[in-house]
Order: C-alpha cells, then sequence, then structure tokens
C-alpha cells in the first residue's frame, strides 16, 4: 500500500514573530533568571516549551466565540454553553467554573479532606498534591511500577495499582480516604495513559468501600486517544465516546482547561453528587467569583465551550499528539534518553541519566533545562528533584525516581520544523553534555519551589562551560 502521512487538520491564519536570540545574550538571561526557565521573559524565548498549559493556538470559531461573550455578572449565556459542553462530552450533572485547574482542586480539598486523611493517586503533581496537604491530608502514591522506569514501555503506564490501593485500605481504613485522585495521562509520569480496564477496576475498587473517585481530567482526552490506539476493543469507537465512558466511572472531576480544551485560561470542578454541588458553589463565591463566571470572563466561557467540541474531533487529537511522537523518535533515533513509550503532551528526556556525571543533589534537570536554552533558546521546564520539593517532616530534599526535562508541545502553535530544530539542539548538547555545570539553590520558596527558585552553579558561572576554555 502507498504511504499517506497525515497534516495538522488547518492552515495558518495569522502568525506571531519569533526572535532569535545570540547565546550571549541568553547566558546573561538565564543568569539574571536565576538559572531557572520560569524566570525568563518570554520575549528571550525562541521555542517556547515550558508547558502546554495555556499556550494553545485557538481557531477562528473560539476568536468568534470572544466576540460573543455575555459579561453579565449572573447567569451569563457562555456559562449555561459551557455547562451544556461539559456536560454533553464528559457527562457530568453539576459544574463549577474557576480561574484555572488548582482553584477547582483548592475547593474539593478543601471540602472533602479531614485532617490525618490519605488521598491515593496514580502519581502525584505539584499543586494537586499540595492542596491536598494544606487540607490536612497525605498523598500516597498508588501508581503502577512501571511508571517509575523510564525504559518501561507498558502501555498504560498511569495505571493504579490495585495491590496498593487495596493495601493502603487496609492500613488506614476506608473510613480515613476521602476519595482516590485519578489522573488521566499522568503528567509526571510522562504523559502516559491509563487504560479504561483498569479505570473500571480502580473505580470499582474504591466504590466498595465507599470511596469517591474523582478524577484530574486535565488531558483526559489525549488518554482517549491512547486507549484506542492501544487498548483492545476501543479501536472503533469515537474519542468523544471514550471520554465518556472514562468519566462515567468517576464521581467528579477537577479540570485544567488550559489543556486539553484548547483556552488559554480556565478550569472547573465536576460533581454528580448534587449536596457537595451546592457546598462546592458556597465556596466558589468566596474564593473565584460567582458560581456562574468562577473567576472567568463570560468570553472565556464560550472560547472553552468552542474549545470543547474541537477537542475531541479525531483528526485534531491525532495530529497534535503526532507531532509530539515526531519529535520524541528524532531524539530516540539519535540515542537520547527519554521516557518511553512516548507519552501525549510533551517529550520526557532522563536528565539523571542524560548528564551522569551530576549527582542528584546538583539538581541535573534543572541544570539540563538552563543549558538547552542557553545552547539553543529552546526553554523546556524541570520535572525532578526541585519540582518534587522538600518532605515535610524531615526537611530533606524528596529524590522521586524520576528526574526528567520536559520539552512540552503546545496545541496547534509549532511546525515540524520547529522539532527539527529542537531535536538538533538536544542532540548539540548531548555531544557536549560533559560541559554542563550542577546548581544549588540561592533562594528557595517554601510552597511550589520550582516557579520562583533561583540557583547558580556549583562551579564557575556558567551553567555551560566554554568548549575552548574548559579542561
Ligand atoms: N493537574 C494537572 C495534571 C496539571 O498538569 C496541572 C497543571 C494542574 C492540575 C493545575 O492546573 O495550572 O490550571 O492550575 N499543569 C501545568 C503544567 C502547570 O505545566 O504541567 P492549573
Amino acid at each position: 500500500m502507498k504511504k499517506r502521512s497525515w497534516a495538522e487538520p488547518y492552515k495558518i491564519k495569522m502568525v506571531e514573530p519569533l526572535r532569535v536570540t545570540t547565546r550571549s545574550e541568553r547566558e546573561q538571561a538565564i543568569t539574571e533568571a536565576g538559572f531557572n526557565t520560569f524566570l525568563l521573559h518570554s520575549k528571550d524565548v525562541y521555542i517556547d516549551l515550558l508547558t502546554d498549559s495555556g499556550t494553545s493556538a485557538m481557531s477562528d470559531r473560539q476568536w468568534a466565540g470572544l466576540m460573543m461573550g455575555d459579561e453579565a455578572y449572573a447567569g451569563s449565556v457562555n456559562f449555561y454553553h459551557l455547562q451544556e459542553a461539559i456536560q454533553k462530552f464528559y457527562g457530568y450533572q453539576h459544574i463549577i467554573p474557576t480561574h484555572q485547574g488548582r482553584g477547582a482542586e483548592h475547593i474539593l480539598s478543601q471540602l472533602l479532606i479531614h485532617k490525618g486523611d490519605y488521598v491515593p493517586g496514580n502519581m502525584y503533581f505539584t499543586t494537586t498534591k499540595l492542596h491536598q496537604e494544606l487540607a490536612g491530608g497525605t498523598f500516597v502514591d498508588v501508581i503502577v511500577d512501571e511508571a517509575h522506569d523510564p525504559d518501561n514501555e507498558f502501555p498504560f503506564k498511569g495505571n493504579v495499582d490495585l495491590a496498593k490501593l487495596q493495601a493502603l485500605i487496609d492500613r488506614v481504613g476506608a473510613e480515613h480516604i476521602p476519595y482516590l485522585s485519578l489522573e488521566t495521562n499522568v503528567n509526571m509520569a510522562g504523559g502516559q495513559p491509563c487504560s479504561l480496564a483498569n479505570i473500571r477496576a480502580a473505580c470499582g475498587l474504591c466504590h466498595e468501600h465507599n470511596i469517591k473517585v474523582f478524577l484530574d481530567a486535565t488531558r483526559a482526552v489525549e488518554n482517549a486517544y491512547f486507549i484506542k490506539q492501544r487498548e483492545a476493543g476501543y479501536e472503533n469507537h469515537s474519542i468523544a465516546d471514550i471520554l465518556r465512558e472514562i468519566c462515567s466511572h468517576t464521581d467528579g472531576c477537577t479540570m485544567s482547561a488550559k489543556k486539553d480544551c484548547l483556552v488559554n485560561i480556565g478550569g472547573w470542578l465536576a460533581v454528580n453528587d448534587a449536596e457537595l454541588a451546592d457546598h462546592a458553589r458556597n465556596m466558589v463565591v468566596v474564593y473565584e467569583g460567582l458560581h456562574t463566571y468562577g473567576g472567568l470572563a463570560g468570553r472565556d466561557m464560550e472560547a472553552m465551550s468552542l474549545g470543547i467540541r474541537e477537542s475531541v474531533e479525531y483528526d485534531h487529537i491525532r495530529a497534535r499528539i503526532g507531532q509530539v511522537e515526531y519529535l520524541g523518535n528524532a531524539l530516540i533515533d539519535a540515542g537520547i534518553p527519554i521516557v518511553r513509550p512516548i507519552g501525549g503532551h510533551g517529550i520526557f528526556i532522563d536528565a539523571a541519566r542524560f548528564l551522569s556525571h551530576l549527582p542528584r543533589e546538583e539538581f541535573p534537570a534543572q541544570a539540563l533545562a538552563a543549558a538547552l536554552y542557553v545552547e539553543s533558546g529552546v526553554r523546556a521546564m524541570e520535572r525532578g528533584t526541585v519540582s518534587a520539593g522538600r518532605d515535610h517532616t524531615t526537611g530533606k530534599n524528596n529524590f522521586p525516581k524520576l528526574e526528567l526535562i520536559r520539552l512540552t508541545i503546545p496545541r496547534r502553535v509549532y511546525t515540524q520544523a520547529h522539532m527539527d530544530v529542537t531535536a538538533e539542539a538536544v542532540v548539540g548538547i548531548y555531544e557536549d553534555r560533559n560541559l554542563v555545570t550542577g546548581l544549588r539553590f540561592t533562594y528557595e520558596p517554601k510552597q511550589l519551589r520550582f516557579f520562583q527558585a533561583r540557583f547558580e552553579p556549583t562551579t564557575g558561572n556558567q551553567i555551560l562551560r566554554d568548549p575552548d576554555t574548559s579542561a
């Protein structure tokens, strides 16, 4: 059969120029940013792969939707459009909009977690875990062991380990577990999916013990695509059908709409229980805004409701994940150690292996992200020891099994030529990896330290030593 490639299911109508900087400009910029890519000014970044959060390109229909914003304080027509889209595609009954995902996490955690409770989850996410802890809970990781091994090719590395979940129930008692925090396409594991069989089983086990299940639906559409690709029996299901089925097993979700939903800001909490929804509505007015806008403008809700419809179109999701695979395969072909299988929203490079000359105490992932920026102007994000923070009781650094940098691909923004340039930059630095220096803190924030921490090189003052001057 003749080869038939896919291409992006859109054409470009408007462009945003990119600025190319010199290496010495980038050295200065990263030094001023305390070697933390979060603190760079975006004007100094060439290809921005910091995150897929809020960085999507909206469609012409979504931009048109902005003009249809009904900016009424109460009862905006756009809220009802959003509610309708979520009810149709996610299937939940009660919808409470929030300014972004963590707004929903805050409300859910405060409503359901009591001091001394345990919250199992398939790997932590930074903001999710922090809100669980602020509410008095302790997060317990119940993801399958395969998720911690970057080389393991298991197709559903996001799965819940049912034995770990059962062991927690036996140890602390179901009455001390308010809910399972179930994430689809697990971000910190490398964008790895859960299977529907596992979702069904994990939810079944929880419900048997009267434990609720709340989905972190942030990348559930991407998870649905992997189910269609990999899980027997789902090859002929639509993405929309699979998404509905995922949600149907759970009691509600928190959502960062800045990812799957193709918007630049927004989120929501969805629940099926009417009483819990009332409590959540009482809380949202305190922390976010009235329950029909939750911190969002009417136009934001309109763009979100249109984005939800576009997100479940097969051609969209195939091109989105296809682009991530394209970059991943280029890196694999060049021998770069990345998390496998290739995930849904980005490529995760194994920084501990890439920079094997640096001890974990010198934050190899933080160093690699800074060095990649100096080499190429490509901005990546640390997802390792700095992100994992400190243990609250011992005060020591947590050393997660995965020490990664994430090249996160915004949706519908970059072309394959940008992916080629990125791959070449990573390969270039791999060839000179011994020139990368370790880092130590000069400023360490107490909460979510990765966002604002500052560092300095452990030797010299450059993150990427000059090949000519290094011994
Ligand atoms: N859950 C997951 C799985 C996320 O990836 C994020 C955000 C959130 C919750 C919080 O949502 O940012 O809207 O408040 N992830 C971004 C990222 C920040 O870059 O991975 P938010």
